[in-house]
């Protein structure tokens, strides 16, 4: 008999959580107006709000706390973090930021001006967020059939190369760089291929532009430059690291992913200007070169933790989980942007519930459904989190309505995964019955999605 696949890890530690009755649930999700977000961790069974901060450290990293050096300037785990990233990236220059969003802060507010155009592979909504506060404007250069979610491909979340040009083309003065999502999270986690990396390269080379990589889920999208691309079965996972950001200038990093810590972040680059420019604003923003908002024992947790999620066998156990979870789904008949991404399944709303209008955002009524079956938490990655548009001020309707169920990293069984899977199916099976939707009774003017409160319609 075939030995079967298993993780490449054993628990030490355990964190119980609870179930709850439908009573409670839906007491609580009025209470909560409706937003998941606004919902208390203990009132949630399995979350699935998101990949980021909430995987297992393991013992190694827990070990690695102990020994974090919390010097002002020059400590030890500074360099410690430093050596890890220029080893797997190359790049010589790190910068310690407290998460993603803050690099992008630091990063932009060196490189971005008012009137800038940043072409992307649909930028995640801070990265947006902070362009687009800076009176720049990001315009989405993915290949269109990320859109096409029942279409099987391999590398859905690359750059439409012809579209970036043309981007480039008519605006070459106004762009200060290409920003590259590895993998495109908003896309369904789907990766980005080496040869549509090279290939951005060579557009960015022929307008004279850097190339910055927003590298949160840089290792799964390496895991699937090995399982998927030709001519790199046989090579490991750092190898393919080093090749992918040999194409950039220069990376933004949210550690809480691929660097298997709950808080960290960095900026990093081969290029000493860029590095020269940030440092103007990571001491007032964040805090000194040599930690800039990151604990020196976190640092430390995070130099463990990107070498360990840098080994094929822990990425292998992730990405082999989130594939068990799509496989059920496909049992069940449930839609989902194919093929399974890395982090999470995106299940298609508008292809679930498709007797609520899109006027009523069917990926937060299915996310509300959800909650309510079982109490599993995900997260919409839909019209809402679209906001509107900032000219104006209509919703955003031209993307996917997808409900994002994310999986922490190390942190559930598949029992857990059979769970959610058992939860949507059931509203799967009631789907033609549910025709309303939710509507908008406050929200704010920029990434509304956390603070919205909303109303059931009927
Ligand atoms: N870039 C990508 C691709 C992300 O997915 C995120 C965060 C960030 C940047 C910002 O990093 O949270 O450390 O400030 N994504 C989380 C998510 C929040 O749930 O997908 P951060």
């Amino acid at each position: 008999m075939e030995i079967p696949f298993a993780e490449a890890w054993k628990i030490k530690m355990v964190e119980p959580i609870h179930k709850s009755t439908l009573e409670q649930r839906l007491k609580w999700l009025e209470e909560a107006n409706y937003n998941v977000f606004q919902l208390k961790s203990d009132q949630v069974y399995i979350d699935c709000l998101t990949d980021s901060g909430t995987g297992a450290m393991s013992d190694r990293q827990w070990a690695a706390i102990m020994t974090g050096d919390e010097s002002y300037a020059g400590a030890r785990s500074f360099f410690e973090l430093k050596d890890t990233v220029t080893e797997i990236t190359g790049f010589e220059y790190v910068i310690p930021t407290h998460q993603g969003r803050a690099a992008e802060n630091v990063l932009f507010s060196h490189l971005v001006k008012a009137g800038d155009i940043v072409p992307g592979n649909s930028h995640f909504d801070t990265t947006k967020g902070h362009i687009e506060s800076r009176k720049a404007f990001a315009v989405d250069c993915t290949v269109d059939i990320a859109k096409d979610t029942q279409l099987e491909a391999p590398f859905k979340g690359n750059v439409d190369i012809d579209k970036l040009d043309k981007v480039l083309a008519e605006n070459a003065d106004k762009v200060p760089f290409i920003i590259i999502t590895i993998t495109n999270n908003t896309a369904g986690g789907q990766p980005v291929s080496m040869q549509n990396l090279r290939d951005v390269r060579k557009v960015a080379d022929k307008y004279n532009k850097r190339v910055i990589f927003d590298s949160a889920r840089f290792a799964e999208n390496a895991y699937f430059i090995k399982v998927r691309e030709e001519g790199y079965k046989d090579k490991t996972i750092r190898e393919i690291c080093r090749e992918m950001f040999s194409y950039a200038d220069a990376m933004t990093m949210s550690a809480k992913k691929d660097g298997l810590v709950n808080m960290g972040g960095f900026i990093a680059t081969r290029w000493e200007d860029i590095y020269e420019g940030a440092k103007n604003f990571v001491i007032p923003f964040e805090g000194y070169l040599t930690y800039g908002g990151m604990n020196g024992r976190d640092m430390a947790a995070l130099a463990v933790g990107l070498r360990e999620n840098t080994e094929f066998d822990m990425l292998e156990t992730r990405i082999k989980q989130i594939e068990f979870l799509a496989s059920l789904l496909d049992e069940y008949g449930v839609p989902y942007q194919r093929p399974v991404g890395g982090h999470a399944v995106f299940v298609d709303a508008s292809k679930v519930l498709t007797k609520v209008p899109k006027e009523e955002f069917p990926a937060q009524t299915l996310t509300v459904e959800l909650y309510k079956g079982a109490g599993i938490r995900g997260c919409e990655i839909g019209y809402i989190l679209a906001d509107r548009d900032p000219v104006t001020r209509e919703n955003r309707f031209g993307g996917l309505d997808f409900v994002r169920l994310a999986i922490p990293r190390r942190t559930y069984t598949d029992n857990h995964m059979k769970v959610i899977a058992a939860a949507l199916k059931n509203v799967y099976d009631r789907r033609d019955s549910i025709t309303r939707g939710v509507e908008i009774v406050w929200e704010a003017p920029l990434m509304r999605h956390f603070t919205v409160k909303l109303k059931p319609l009927s």
